[in-house]
């Protein structure tokens, strides 16, 4: 009986990355496959620079593909890259002290509620248990600080490191904090960088589960120095419906792709309106766009927002709406595609 590639797919997808719940198939490090008179041929390739990620793989996928009826030999070769940036040992990115897991929200397009899911996804991830991190890096606009109604400023450690912000349980960090209103426009280029690094490897954030990363939107410069300064666990991009937003999308999921940072999944934001008026629901972007997105760069659509008066005025009120109106329909939302990061995550 000839062995065929979709049997050789199917078994490589019950192979996990080590750390995560996603499999190798789904994370797209399976490059090509050869069958020949039962013996299996699978080229992998991924960026680590932890030897015992490859070793781990490349056990589990034998193993896997030695299941497979007809099977005689097998072969799992492994192209490892160094993880980008990771030329000298200093350039590596940081992991940082007592975080366990970095989660990026990231767009590609501006203005389609990248901070507003950010800021919500964290309250819902404190809501579940968990200690939370909120750091918005956008130093051009920064949100984070109205969207949690403070403008306390972070005070510093003796060591020099900054201490976040306790705002409803959760830690927070902004550039808002240090940056008065007007000096954003001062930093330009290299400043920015050098200032953005110092800013993320800083602040003394302590023991948490998870510290979600509100980004700047684009995919330029900034944006790749902050996925490559700290050791992300995962992404996850926001996007709305229409198609202008889900081009730039697909921009973000490449930047993190080059990166080696594995996509988590997308988030539909503005997905419809139910009209408070007559009940109705009307697809303002259109339908369906994050869910044939997600499906085109396979990964999960983990959640989708409705565009909702009152997440946006809670928004600025100062109070995330999972934190004002826990059993609203957005919450609600909020609190599954929390629970699906969890899962995720490990
Ligand atoms: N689902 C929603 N329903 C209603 N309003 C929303 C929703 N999501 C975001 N908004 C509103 O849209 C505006 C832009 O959102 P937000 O600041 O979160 O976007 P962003 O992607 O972070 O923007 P930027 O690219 O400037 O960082 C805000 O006023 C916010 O309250
Ligand atoms: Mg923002």
């Amino acid at each position: 009986m000839s062995i065929s590639e979709k049997q050789v797919k199917n078994a490589l997808k019950s192979v996990r990355y080590p750390g995560f719940t996603r499999d190798i198939v789904s994370f797209g490090l399976v490059k090509s496959i050869q069958i020949e008179d039962g013996e299996v041929k699978v080229q992998l390739a991924l960026a680590t620079s932890d030897p015992n990620i490859p070793a781990s793989i490349k056990k589990d996928a034998e193993r896997a593909l030695r299941a497979i009826e007809g099977v005689r030999s097998t072969k799992v070769l492994i192209d490892i890259h160094a993880p980008p940036g990771g030329a000298g040992a200093g350039m590596a990115a940081t992991q940082l002290p007592g975080v366990k897991h970095v989660i990026a929200v990231g767009s590609g397009k501006g203005g389609v509620g990248k901070s507003t899911v950010a800021a919500n996804l964290a309250v819902a991830l404190e809501q579940t248990g968990a200690r939370v991190g909120l750091c918005d890096c956008d130093i051009y606009g920064p949100s984070i600080s109205l969207m949690f109604g403070t403008r306390e400023r972070p005070t510093a450690t003796e060591e020099n490191k900054i201490v976040p912000i306790e705002q409803y349980g959760l830690r927070l960090m902004s550039m808002g904090f240090l940056l008065d209103d007007t000096s954003p426009a001062i930093l330009r280029g290299p400043m920015v960088t050098r200032y953005t690094q110092q800013f993320l490897r800083q602040v003394e954030w302590g023991e948490l589960d998870y510290l979600v990363l509100d980004l700047p939107p684009g995919t330029g410069d900034i944006q790749l120095t902050i996925v490559q300064t700290v050791a992300l666990s995962g992404a996850i991009i926001v996007t709305t419906p229409q198609e202008v937003a889900l081009i730039d999308a697909r921009k973000a999921a490449t930047m993190f792709d080059k990166v080696n940072v594995p996509v988590l999944g997308l988030i539909e934001n503005m997905s419809y309106f139910i009209c408070p008026g007559d009940g109705k629901r009307y697809d303002i972007f259109g339908s369906g766009g994050g869910e044939r997105e997600a499906k085109r760069l396979r990964v999960p659509l983990l959640g989708q927002i409705p565009l909702d008066i009152a997440t946006r005025e809670a928004g600025d009120r100062g109070m995330p709406i999972v934190g004002e109106d826990r059993q609203s329909a957005v919450a609600q939302e909020f609190l599954k595609i929390a629970g699906r990061i969890r899962d995720a995550v490990i």
